[in-house]
């Protein structure tokens, strides 16, 4: 049976989470009859009525385009988008506002980043990809491999779900031109080196790109201190709103990579004989943005530094270490993913049961987990499983929903044995 020990290094804090669910509407519903036991955290979070209520404020009051008007509306929404971005420059760590491009979510981020090196990579060069890496940090990569003639290399991993760092070292070489990994794996949880892989790629010359978006919720990272080279986060993983997120980028890497989209905004002149492009951020940012959901983002951003990231992820851990002994003691029950640094997200299989059979009643008793392979096929083909029910969990989860959910899987398994 495998049982996890609280980090000793964590201090033990004391969320109150009843007055913190109280600022999720959501939480309030019922699903077939029974009170919503929300555990798909990792697929999106739940927004809190501070993030809705400037949603409404700004369709309500201020609705506007921007960078565009002199009236006082789009005064008023372009003043209110640059602030989200100083606050999601301050939150992070960036150096400059202008490195912090908005984009429609992590998705978006890693296509303009893969986009971009077309021109910058030879026939030969290599890029490292880990194995644990959602759908969406693998495909933009193969379609660049696929118009440069560039090599995908993979970074294994182990059934612990970690890394194998010493293959990672001896992939490395001056051939070596990117860097890709994400920051926390959305099917296992594992929380991976990132300080680590960072200053290896840069000893061979290599950029790095890091997939925030399933860590954001749960670390606040210092950009600078890392040193990284891109960095990618979706607002909608951390209280904010669907179709908006980030792409970090260093100034210099930024100024090096041409356009994504052509449009309006992203542009210094236009003629018929040749345009000059905007200088950054807006080099990056054509059409209407998502005004609404770029200040929806920052709004989140407060939010969650109101709880405290120290706090949230302390609370998280406790919520992990709880679910994961109450799990282990299901009979046929198999974890898979137990790194021994992993934020509060549990991926389980039940011997003989098929996890979109044990989802389904999941979802009859009002609990909501994902199932199948989380757009991460590499690493249940790894497993040699066709996917796994995992649930993940917020600060405004608790121990109670935890033994409402143990009491669900074992009523599964009775109806589905
Ligand atoms: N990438 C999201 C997940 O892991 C959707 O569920």
């Amino acid at each position: 049976m495998f049982v996890w020990v609280l980090n000793c290094n964590m201090i033990a804090t004391s969320l109150d989470v009843a007055v913190i669910r109280k600022d999720f509407p959501i939480l309030k519903r019922k699903v077939n009859g029974y009170p919503l036991i929300y555990l798909d955290n990792a697929a999106t979070s739940q927004t809190p009525k501070q993030v809705i209520d400037v949603i409404v404020d700004y369709y309500s009051n201020y609705n506007a385009n921007i960078h565009r008007g002199v009236h006082a509306l789009s005064q008023e929404a372009t003043d209110r988008y640059e602030q989200a971005r100083h606050k999601i420059q301050k939150h992070f760590n960036a150096a400059k506002p202008h490195e912090i491009i908005f984009t429609s979510g992590t998705t978006h981020s890693i296509n303009l980043v893969a986009n971009g090196f077309t021109t910058l990579l030879n026939k030969g060069d290599e890029l490292l990809v880990s194995a644990m890496e959602h759908h969406s940090n693998i495909v933009p990569w193969q379609m660049l491999c696929e118009r440069t003639g560039a090599i995908l290399k993979v970074i294994p991993m182990n059934l612990e779900g970690e890394l194998i760092m010493a293959d990672y070292h001896s992939l490395l070489s001056p051939k070596t031109k990117l860097v890709f990994c994400n920051h926390v794996s959305n099917a296992l949880g594992t929380i991976n080196p990132i300080e680590e892989i960072i200053e290896a790629a840069h000893r061979v010359g290599s950029a790095v790109l890091i997939d925030g978006a399933q860590a954001a919720a749960h670390i606040k990272p210092d950009l600078r201190k890392l040193d990284v080279d891109f960095y990618t986060v979706s607002a909608h993983k951390i209280c904010g709103p669907t179709g908006v997120g980030m792409l970090y980028g260093k100034e210099a890497w930024l100024n090096k990579l041409p356009p994504y989209q052509g449009g309006g905004e992203m542009i210094a002149e236009v003629s018929f004989e040749k345009t000059t492009y905007a200088d950054l951020p807006h080099k990056f940012e054509a059409g209407t943005p998502n005004i609404c959901g770029g200040i929806a983002f920052g709004a989140a951003l407060d939010y969650m530094n109101q709880i405290g990231f120290d706090a949230i992820a302390s609370y998280e851990h406790e919520l992990l270490v709880y679910a994961t002994e109450q799990l282990s003691q299901i009979k046929g029950l198999k974890i898979y993913g137990t790194a021994v640094h992993k934020t509060s997200v549990i991926s389980f299989n039940i011997e003989g049961l098929h996890p979109y059979d044990i989802g389904t009643i999941l979802d009859k008793l009002g609990i909501a987990v994902r199932t199948g392979h989380h757009c991460a096929q590499p690493i249940m083909d790894f497993y040699k499983i066709p996917g796994t029910v995992r649930a993940s969990f917020s600060f405004y989860n608790t121990k109670k929903e935890i033994d409402v959910l143990v009491n669900g899987i074992k009523k599964a398994q009775s109806m589905l044995q």
